[in-house]
């Protein structure tokens, strides 16, 4: 073995959410050994705290230019959302400032927010586009999210997110053409999309066009997930269980008859605790999802208009303190269960799994959904790597 690292461990395995003791050993970046008993390797290390799989956040928007904190500002005084988006500002503002920035000043923005993610324990993230709206532009933010993986900052898996907003004096069938005929095909030849995104709500993308889009991205060998319900249910969440999809992300609107189709095709509901809070919505109920046996995942949807924060502990909080998720529920939702939103491996401590963990200064794992913010792993490690270290001392 090349590591074998001796203390307590959580492995997230089939719902497994308890502490035990033992080593991992980790051989070519990949878990080799889980078990009591120890095993020889080139570095041996015993470590307090709690050891997790590396955290996965399933749903970001990293990759964008500029600022909205003046929006946000505006929308504290009581202006809405969506009145801010139609006059120009919204998501085509952020499409302004990203489209400004160079290719390599976007990198450098999206690495310092993946870093942020990392010191929190996060080592997989999925990354959006759909601040490009256009073939040229949004190839770019795919390339700066590829790059996050290849420079070694993190894993990531991509969603190309063309049909984010239809872009200014732009008609919106002439744009969803586009999408289909021209940026789809160039994001697929690339490789640089692992799964295709849509906004499918009141004020973005209806379903009929969703269908579309979606049903060319499988046609093209995209795997498919969308925004659905974050303000009015189209229903999106049934249109992606009839399409096989990963995840149906928001759901703060959706009715019984999708979420049974959603429990039955297995697509995973990634609640996103940061934008209800930020735009003062009731968040969706885990009571609700539970009892139509919906597994549920917790991703931060890092963005600058809706949910600005790179902290998936404190959202995992949240989704208890809001939604009612359980702390084992809110665990599971940022380790295995974010990992099958995002289609990725990890989340789980098994043999054959990548290497990545995060070992956080607490003794029992459901302090992620405990504390309320400011919880650090003191080492993080990406196939078997050591890439972060942060403090040792436990606050809880
Ligand atoms: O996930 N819902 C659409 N997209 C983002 C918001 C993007 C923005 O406002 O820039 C979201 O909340
Ligand atoms: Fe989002």
């Amino acid at each position: 073995m090349d590591l074998a690292l001796r203390g307590r461990f959580c492995t997230c395995v089939d719902g497994d959410v308890s502490v035990h003791e033992g080593t991992i050993g980790v051989r070519d970046g990949v878990i080799a050994h889980v078990g009591a008993e120890p095993v020889e390797a080139t570095e041996e290390r015993a470590f307090d705290g709690c050891l997790l799989p590396g955290l996965v956040d399933p749903h970001t928007h990293l990759v964008f230019g500029g600022t909205r904190v003046d929006e946000f500002a505006r929308r504290m005084a009581g202006e809405d959302y969506r009145t801010i988006a139609a006059e120009g500002g919204g998501i085509a503002r952020t499409v302004r400032g990203t489209r400004e920035a160079s290719e390599e000043q976007l990198f450098e923005l999206a690495a310092g927010r993946a870093r942020a993610l990392r010191a929190g324990g996060v080592t997989t993230i999925e990354v959006k586009s759909g601040y490009g709206l256009s073939t040229e532009h949004e190839l770019r933010l795919l390339r700066v999210a590829k790059r996050l993986e290849t420079e070694g900052l993190v894993r990531v898996t991509t969603s190309f997110l063309g049909a984010h907003a239809v872009p200014p004096d732009t008609e919106r069938g002439a744009y969803v053409d586009e999408v289909c005929h021209e940026q789809l095909p160039a994001v697929a030849e690339a490789g640089l999309a692992d799964t295709c995104d849509v906004y499918c709500d009141g004020g973005a993308f209806t379903l009929a066009e969703a269908r579309r889009i979606l049903e060319t991205a499988k046609g093209l060998g995209l795997k498919v997930r969308a925004h659905v319900g974050q303000f009015d249910d189209l229903g999106g969440a049934g249109l992606l269980a009839e399409l096989d999809g990963l995840s149906a992300d928001h759901l703060e609107q959706v009715s019984d008859a999708d979420l049974d189709r959603m429990a039955e095709a297995c697509v995973v509901a990634v609640l996103l605790p940061g934008a209800w809070r930020t735009l003062r919505q009731t968040p969706p109920s885990a009571e609700r999802l539970r009892a139509h046996g919906v597994t549920m995942a917790i991703g931060t949807d890092l963005n600058p208009g809706t949910s600005p924060t790179p902290d998936l502990s404190l959202c995992a909080a949240l989704g208890v303190r809001d939604a009612g998720m359980t702390l084992e529920e809110a665990l599971l939702g940022v380790t295995a269960h974010a990992a099958m939103a995002a289609g990725t491996r990890g989340g789980r401590i098994a043999v054959g799994e990548p290497a990545d963990f995060a070992i956080f200064p607490v003794t029992d794992p459901r302090a992620l959904g405990y504390a309320l913010g400011g919880l650090r792993p003191s080492a993080v490690y990406l196939a078997g790597a050591l890439v972060h270290e942060g403090p040792t001392a436990s606050l809880w």
